[in-house]
């Protein structure tokens, strides 16, 4: 079975081509590499024994992307990782994103319905729940009025696929995974994150301080009410969120859901401060972290983590991996970065 990646060279979204080959699928990818670089193509063919096919296509591109429905009949399901994602970014360009966030969406379902491909797993955030009023978020916790463009994207992405589906003739079955943090690589030191330029988010800027790539690390508060002060999140394993995605993929084949769009958080279930995080990296590298405190970061959210419920009793999914081996597995990759 067929299973069309979008966003496929991407950070999670070649963990997840490795996931679904290893579990028997038939990965393609789909990527305009405009956050990603060809190596990772060789990364995935050192893993897998064998080379994934992949298009260097746009998916606003509708003649491109029907190109690669043609050219690869039956497939049976599309994950749709194709998206800007830097907040701050979308902040200073939000035209891009909704350009770029809800038109590769709108081509994608155009191009599957004329190709009469119907199920979806779309990649969303725990940024639809904004500054939440009681933790953990359940996949009922009402969604917030967003923060920064890009979340606006990821709520406008998640009403566009319900509205499709709940069309009279539609025929589009949706899963919409929304992600926690994730953080750390592959097992193999193969693949991982690849942020260009100075990282955004925490675990990149970690390890790259670590490997004296960056001075010091300075943590956005720690005046908030959490348990030290520092902001709480909920960091899970790309392996492990890999594997959300081979559970979606599943059951919108088997067709077993009562609805036709579902939406399950991704999460460990466990919240973890910015000081925690940067405890468990020393003692997973051995090293001491160079860190400061700063002011507040404009914009973050307190404390959030999951209740992963849905996703352990729905799609029978749950975290394998622990904040350590998730830091160390960071740590290798950056290792194997730095030995270029
Ligand atoms: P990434 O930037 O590493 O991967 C996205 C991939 O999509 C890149 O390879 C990029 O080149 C490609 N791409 C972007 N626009 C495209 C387009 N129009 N056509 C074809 N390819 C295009 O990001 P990621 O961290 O792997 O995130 C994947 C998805 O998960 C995104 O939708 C992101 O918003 C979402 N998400 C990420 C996080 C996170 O913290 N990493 C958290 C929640 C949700
Ligand atoms: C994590 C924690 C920072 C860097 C972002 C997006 C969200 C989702 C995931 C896509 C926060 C602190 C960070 C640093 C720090 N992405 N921090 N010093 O903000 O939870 O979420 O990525 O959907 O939409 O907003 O992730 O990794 O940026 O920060 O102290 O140099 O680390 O304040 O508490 P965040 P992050």
């Amino acid at each position: 079975m067929k299973i069309l990646v979008t966003g496929g060279a991407g950070y999670i979204g070649s963990h997840t081509v490795v996931e679904l080959a290893e579990a028997g699928y038939e990965p393609v990818i789909v990527d305009n590499f405009v956050n990603s670089q060809e190596s990772v193509l060789a990364g995935l063919r050192a893993i897998l024994g064998r080379d994934v096919p992949c298009y260097r296509v746009d998916c606003i591109d509708r003649a491109a992307l029907r190109g690669v429905f043609e050219k690869e009949p039956g497939i049976g399901a599309v994950i749709h990782f194709a998206a800007f994602k830097a907040v701050g970014e979308s902040v200073r360009k939000p035209l891009a994103y909704f350009e770029n966030n809800t038109g590769s969406l709108l081509t994608l379902l155009e191009v599957m319905r004329e190709f009469g491909v119907e199920n979806l797993v779309f990649s969303s955030s725990c940024t639809v729940y904004g500054i939440p009023d009681a933790l953990p978020v359940t996949e009922l916790t009402p969604t917030k009025p967003a923060s920064s463009p890009y979340g606006r994207t990821k709520q406008m992405c998640e009403d566009i696929i319900h509205d499709t589906a709940a069309a009279p003739d539609a025929h589009l079955r949706g899963i919409l995974l929304r992600y926690f943090n994730p953080i750390g690589a592959h097992a193999s030191a193969r693949l991982g994150e690849l942020p260009l330029g100075v990282p955004n988010n925490l675990v990149p800027f970690i390890t790259q301080t670590a490997a004296g790539l960056r001075d010091k690390l300075t943590i956005f508060g720690s005046d908030y009410a959490t348990p030290d002060g520092t902001n709480v999140r909920d960091y899970i394993h790309v392996g492990d969120l890999a594997q959300a995605h081979i559970a979606a993929v599943r059951r919108l084949l088997e067709r077993t859901a009562p609805e036709a769009v579902e939406t399950f958080n991704v999460g460990t279930g466990h919240g973890n401060t910015v000081l925690e995080v940067v405890h468990a990296f020393e003692q997973a590298s051995g090293l001491k972290l160079n860190y400061v405190i700063g002011p507040r970061r404009a914009g973050d959210v307190p404390a959030i983590y999951a209740d992963a419920i849905k996703a352990a009793q729905v799609l029978g999914f749950t975290t394998k991996t622990s904040l350590l081996d998730s830091l160390a597995s960071a740590w290798q990759w950056q290792l194997t970065l730095a030995d270029g």
